[in-house]
């Protein structure tokens, strides 16, 4: 039924939490990618969820008719549905899951179910026609570090993913997010910390990194110790986050970075592997670029960062992960229900 055209073309939608996207893949290669951001969220300073599904309702037809279209192929041509089924929101999964099962039903398409943390790290693994790239070669390190998950990950040729270290508290994302906020900046603050940093002294100010045994994370204690230095320079000067705004943007960034890379040290040496990539919205940060970067010449490793689009929340890592599972025979059918808090396998 599945098979009796050469093509696989591959639909992906994510929509885990604020932005609805699709994407088309044929054979591995990336067609069409298109997002709608929310920006409803940002007058409230993060996402609600409430609000999150209504407008993925809104945005899911336009935006799958859209990259439908940009790819060139029509609706027949698809070989299998393939959507984020979690982690995420689960009001806004709903919305991609149900759409998935509606058009796989149908149209007589196979339905693959994706989960997300995998899709991020799978992002390193999209061609595109007319650009030169390279994947990763196996076994893979990859950090993954997104809004909600930090972790580190190995991943063996047959594309299976072992966690070998994650965090015990909050994510590097949400780190960025609420010192953020405590400085006033919109929502997410991630990007917006990235901007300031660029102009500011990282080592203008010292926050207290954790000490956390093996490959785990902890980001809590940062943003405590971050709320507790600038309540305490508030009280002496009431200007004092405006007026050290870059500085704090920079020394932030800095601390994260250096609390991310560390334990990503720790595994490249204790696994021996070479080949290590970041993946998730986290992995837009230039900072972190960098320090990839800088690595990559003092440690002797191959470095995977993924452009900027294929970093944050996007379908085309949701419609490639679905090309594997095809592949691989790995199928949903129509009783598969979305996972708020769905790990890794
Ligand atoms: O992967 P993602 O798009 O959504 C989740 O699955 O969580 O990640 C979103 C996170 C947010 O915390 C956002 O602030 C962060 O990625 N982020 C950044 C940057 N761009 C996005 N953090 C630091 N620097 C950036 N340039
Ligand atoms: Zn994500």
């Amino acid at each position: 039924m599945y098979s009796d055209s050469k093509d696989i073309i591959i639909l992906g939608i994510e929509s885990s939490c604020d932005d609805t996207s699709a994407a088309i893949v044929r054979n591995g290669y990336l067609l069409s990618n298109v997002m709608a951001n929310q920006d409803v969220h940002r007058k409230y300073g993060g996402v609600v969820p409430e609000l999150a599904s209504r407008a993925h309702q809104n945005n899911i037809i336009p935006v799958v008719d859209n990259a439908v279209k940009l790819a060139g192929i029509s609706l027949e041509d698809i070989s299998g549905v393939a959507f984020t089924r979690g982690p995420g929101l689960l009001g806004s999964l709903l919305v991609g899951t149900s759409f998935a099962k509606g058009m796989a039903l149908a149209r007589d398409m196979a339905l693959i179910d994706i989960n997300h943390l995998q899709a991020h790290i799978l992002a390193h693994f999209i061609y595109e026609k007319g650009k030169e790239q390279e994947i990763p070669g196996f076994p893979f390190l990859c950090l993954l570090v997104s809004g909600g998950h930090t972790q580190l990950v190995v991943m063996k040729e047959d594309m299976n993913i072992k966690v070998i270290g994650q965090t015990i508290d909050d994510a590097a994302g949400e780190a960025f997010d609420k010192c953020a906020k405590l400085m006033n900046l919109p929502y997410p603050g991630g990007p917006e910390v990235d901007k300031l940093a660029k102009e500011g002294d990282p080592e203008a100010f010292k926050f207290a990194k954790p000490r956390i045994k093996d490959f785990d994370y902890s980001f809590s204690g940062l943003k405590t110790s971050f709320l507790y230095f600038l309540r305490d320079e508030m009280r002496k000067d009431t200007a004092f986050i405006e007026d050290n705004k870059k500085d704090l943007c920079a020394s932030l960034q800095k601390t994260i970075i250096d609390i991310l890379m560390k334990k990503l040290e720790l595994a490249a040496r204790e696994t021996g592997i070479k080949e290590i990539g970041i993946a998730g919205g986290v992995s837009a940060n230039s900072g972190l670029r960098n320090a990839m970067l800088e690595h990559a010449g003092s440690h002797g490793w191959k470095v995977y960062i993924p452009e900027f689009r294929l970093s944050t929340d996007n379908a085309a890592m949701i419609a490639i992960s679905g090309y594997y599972k095809y592949l691989k025979g790995e199928f949903a059918d129509q009783s598969v229900a979305p996972d708020a808090r769905w790990k890794i396998q």
